[in-house]
């Protein structure tokens, strides 16, 4: 049997990096949002070509922040697909929002853009592509139409770090990716872990005091 996902040989290969970076996490006692953190989330931001990068503790919070940072909830409605992972639609469901379907392409499967504009209302707020298996979605005809309806777009990313999309990576496609680091994903924590990706400042700032009690500076 050959495993699908190894994280024993993984962590074999890179052991003496990770447990010095454990220990000295243990040595420095800041358990959450310390340096490393910062450190992390300037690193993943950059290579991802965003501006801002703010860790959370999964990519179902970071899909969940995200919402709420666009405003979105009760009585809104947001656009993803169904052949995804459950956090997608979860996220949406936390923020009172309603889930609105649009069929994967066969071939690609992600998002068809040719699908979404049918199912735009009144109330539809923010539309989710999900880069499946690392494929990204046809971003450019998905951000054309939410442009032209005035909708917000964010990447779910969570299981395509590194993933390039007509030259550019995906986490600086739309208004803001979201990322996890569960330990079997293609970056994986030793732990669970999550980002949200972003170039606007404003969903930074407000993302920041979401996922620390409403807090700017402790
Ligand atoms: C497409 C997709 N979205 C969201 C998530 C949620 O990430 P997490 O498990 O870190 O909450 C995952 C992974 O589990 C995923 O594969």
């Amino acid at each position: 049997m050959i495993p699908f996902v190894d994280l024993k040989a993984q962590y074999q290969s890179i052991k003496k990096e990770v447990n010095e970076a454990i220990q000295g996490v243990l040595d420095s006692c800041q358990f959450t949002l310390g340096s490393e953190v910062a450190a992390f989330e300037k690193e993943f931001a950059a290579y991802s070509g965003a501006r801002h990068g703010i860790g959370v503790n999964s990519g179902t919070s970071a899909l969940h922040l995200a919402l709420l940072a666009a405003g979105i909830g009760r009585g809104d409605e947001v656009i993803t697909v169904p052949f995804t992972f459950m956090a997608t639609v979860s996220a949406i469901d936390y923020t009172g929002a309603r889930p609105v379907f649009v069929d994967i392409d066969p071939v690609t499967f992600t998002m068809d853009p040719a699908r979404v504009e049918a199912a735009i209302t009144s109330k539809t707020k923010a539309i989710i592509p999900v880069h499946l298996y690392g494929q990204p979605a046809d971003m450019d005809p998905i951000l054309a139409v939410a442009r032209r309806h005035g909708l917000v777009v964010i990447e779910d990313a969570a299981q395509a770090h590194g993933s390039e999309y007509r030259g550019r990576r995906v986490g600086s496609l739309a208004d803001m990716a979201c990322f996890s680091f569960y330990p079997g994903k293609n970056l994986g924590a030793y732990g669970e872990g999550g980002m949200i990706t972003t170039d606007k400042p404003e969903y930074d700032r407000t993302l920041r005091m979401l996922r620390d009690w409403g807090a700017e500076k402790k």
